[in-house]
């Protein structure tokens, strides 16, 4: 783990019992809102990223855009988005997911990652991985290369990271919990 020069998990508040009772959620707008933490954190992602020849930024809607976007500049990469149904004007691939409860889709534009492009995938948090591992699906059925996957936050207790590392990918995180 490299360096720190703040101590970043100060800026993710926890708020009891949002959106339903008995969870915490961890909100990371107080890291936005800070302009050193917010440059901190960026600089975080962009040090575990900048040996691994990244291409493409890949951000889940809507949260992995904050610190997706920011560090594909600082890696020189382009950015690719990935959206909920019906946001995207042109021709996408799709995958659903289930969740505990119902279930999601994703979706990416079809010619948004070129044949052996290196991805570094960026979101704010990891829960299940669900999400995840669906973008993980898309990057892979256009022919490119998870390099690495950044969070800011992790939520230990469900195992994601573990399960991802042991399907052969790179796992970093900057706050776990
Ligand atoms: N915070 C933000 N998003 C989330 C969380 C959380 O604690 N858990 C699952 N998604």
């Amino acid at each position: 783990q490299e360096e720190r020069f703040m101590d970043l998990e100060k800026y993710i508040a926890a708020i009891p019992g949002f959106p339903k009772e008995g969870i915490i959620f961890r909100d990371i707008t107080p890291m936005l809102q800070d302009p050193e933490a917010f440059k901190e954190t960026i600089n975080v992602i962009v040090n575990y990223a900048k040996d691994k020849n990244v291409d493409v930024v890949v951000g889940p809607e809507a949260r992995g855009f904050f610190f997706g976007c920011p560090a594909a500049i600082a890696l020189g990469a382009g950015f690719v988005p990935v959206r909920k149904p019906g946001k995207l004007p042109r021709e996408t691939i799709s995958k659903k997911y289930d969740l505990e409860y119902g279930s999601n889709e994703i979706h990416m534009h079809k010619d948004s990652i070129k044949k052996g492009q290196r991805v570094l995938i960026v979101d704010d948090l990891l829960a299940t991985g669900g999400t995840i591992e669906a973008t993980i699906e898309l990057i892979e059925q256009m022919g490119g290369i998870v390099a690495g996957i950044a969070f800011v936050v992790e939520l230990k207790d469900l195992n994601a990271a573990e399960h991802l590392r042991a399907k052969g990918y790179d796992v970093f995180s900057i706050v776990t919990y």
